[in-house]
């Protein structure tokens, strides 16, 4: 049986950076489930639909890579989708210490490992609040998300 690796996230929107993450996830593991969390309490930019669409576009060149959504807590979907392994990217120290925070109450939760991978350099400061920051602002975000991802934040911030 091959081992399915859960890439979870908010994804408002998908960057190069989860891009990286999620393409080197699908070489080692014998699939990857993007998994878009479901959480209007969050008020994201874009809704759930207009995220999980943007990431189908950008992973529909990975074979090997399904993007869904989930609602309530990330170790019950790992369950029902039959998957022990979250695979997450550190992007620097800052981050270590709120996902060490979730990977040990996953684990503690259902048992449920994650993964940490090394974000390349290339998108070691790069975050979805950052791109939507510089975006409202009018500045360029193009070469930092997937260019479909640039337009619909040009149209919902009207710039970008
Ligand atoms: O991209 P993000 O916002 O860092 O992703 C956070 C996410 C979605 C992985 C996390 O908030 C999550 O798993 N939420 C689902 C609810 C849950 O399981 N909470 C307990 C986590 S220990």
């Amino acid at each position: 049986m091959g081992v399915t690796a859960l890439c979870p996230g908010t994804f408002d929107p998908v960057t190069n950076g989860h891009l990286d993450i999620i393409e080197r996830a699908g070489q080692h593991f014998d699939g990857v489930v993007v998994a878009v969390l479901e959480n209007p309490a969050k008020r994201p930019l874009f809704d759930v639909d207009e995220r999980l669409q943007m990431l189908r576009e950008a992973t529909a060149g990975l074979a090997n890579v399904e993007v869904d959504s989930f609602t309530g807590l990330l170790v019950e979907y790992a369950r029902r989708r039959g998957s022990g392994v979250i695979v997450k990217g550190l992007r620097a120290v800052t981050d270590f210490e709120y996902e060490i925070q979730m990977a040990q109450m996953n684990r503690r939760l259902a048992g449920i490992e994650t993964l940490f991978m090394t974000t390349a350099p290339t998108w070691s400061f790069l975050s979805s609040s950052l791109v939507k920051e510089v975006a409202s602002f009018g500045g360029d975000v193009s070469g930092l998300v997937p260019p479909s991802v640039a337009d619909r934040l040009k149209r919902k911030l009207g710039s970008a």
